[in-house]
């Protein structure tokens, strides 16, 4: 049996990921890096839908980097890559939205929440036309699986079918993906409205915990996260959000089961909950926010590192492109 493809792809929209990129995507990307031949890209052309001050890119972009090293991305088990530095995915990309139904794309959730909040004239067509881009950065590698969470499935969806139409309409030329999203973590909410997935784009960072913040401010935000009603530690996403996402982050990064740990808070109240999860956090955290820092210290050697990862990616996207040209009759 072949080994199996991975891609996954993170925006560099911030200045640090949060809890919820990690426990949704990124946890799965190391975990996979094993066993499988794992692309991983930046995927900074995704992130120019949201204007930036071109300073904040780039470093946004190698924080990006360190963070995914620092998180425990091997440059030797898996590709690490930038977008931007691949060409082939703004070509691949044009097939896909010549492809790609009006309606279809205007289906699109994150394009439907953008312009319904800031209106269809003032959305960029780059909001519109991202998912397109998204298909073509997986389709490009012909990946099996696609680690995300919850909230990329839709885009996922969307990737399988442009695949399926195009190898109908020109003859097989894409590997149809598969997301891998799991069944508990996927979603990781906004500790001060746990009904609402944790968001850098949320209107308050006080929900939000980053993994470069400081021990000190993220072990507060544990401490003052909204709980629910009653008094029970139990796992319930419905009558407890608050308190099952607690319950999900503990158990994602201390590798205890829900079941074990709802025994062991058993008689215990809602601030000894808080506490030790702001422990586990907290503890978990230092040594990621170190490793990012010191990695941050060395730019050139992120660099080097990214654009030997470009080149291994380059040598993939390229053959798929050319595979794609000629098959849509494009004189070669
Ligand atoms: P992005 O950059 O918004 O998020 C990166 C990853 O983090 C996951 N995630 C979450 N998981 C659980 N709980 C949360 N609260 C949470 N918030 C974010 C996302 O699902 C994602 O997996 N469109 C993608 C980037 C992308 C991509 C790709 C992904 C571009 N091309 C190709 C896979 C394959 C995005 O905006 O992710």
């Amino acid at each position: 049996m072949s080994t199996k493809r991975v891609l996954s792809g993170i925006q560099p929209t911030s200045d640090s990921f949060h809890l919820g990129n990690y426990l949704g995507a990124v946890k799965q990307w190391v975990e996979l890096q094993d066993g499988h031949d794992a692309f991983y890209c930046i995927v900074d052309l995704h992130a120019l839908t949201v204007e930036t001050d071109p300073a904040l890119m780039r470093k946004r972009t190698l924080v990006s980097a360190a963070q995914l090293l620092a998180l425990g991305i091997s440059p030797e088990k898996s590709t690490l890559f930038v977008q931007s530095h691949v060409p082939e995915h703004n070509q691949l990309a044009w097939v896909m939205e010549c492809i790609t139904g009006f309606g279809e794309a205007s289906r699109m959730t994150q394009f439907k929440d953008r312009s319904a909040k800031g209106g269809t004239d003032s959305t960029k067509v780059g909001v519109f036309t991202y998912p397109m881009l998204m298909a073509a950065d997986i389709l490009l590698y012909q990946a099996d699986l696609v680690p995300v969470g919850e909230d990329q499935r839709q885009h996922i969806e969307l990737t399988r079918d442009l695949a399926e139409r195009f190898n109908s309409r020109y003859g097989a030329t894409f590997n149809i993906p598969s997301g891998f999203i799991l069944k508990q973590g996927a979603k990781i909410y906004d500790l001060q409205n746990p009904t609402a997935k944790m968001s850098k784009s949320s209107d308050s960072v006080s929900g939000l915990i980053e993994i470069l913040d400081s021990p000190e401010i993220n072990a507060k935000k544990i401490k003052s996260a909204v709980t629910d009603a009653g008094r029970e530690i139990k796992f319930d996403e419905k009558e407890k959000p608050g308190v099952s996402n607690l319950l999900t982050i503990h158990s994602a990064l201390s590798g205890q089961k829900i079941s074990d740990l709802e025994n062991h808070f058993s008689g215990k109240g809602y601030g000894d909950l808080k506490g030790e999860v702001a422990d586990v956090v907290v503890e978990y955290l230092k040594p990621i926010r170190e490793k990012t820092l010191e990695l941050l210290s060395d730019e050139a050697h992120l660099l080097a590192m990214l654009s030997k990862g470009a080149a291994k990616a380059h040598e993939v996207s390229s053959t798929t492109l050319a595979k794609t040209y000629s098959n849509l009759g494009l004189v070669r």
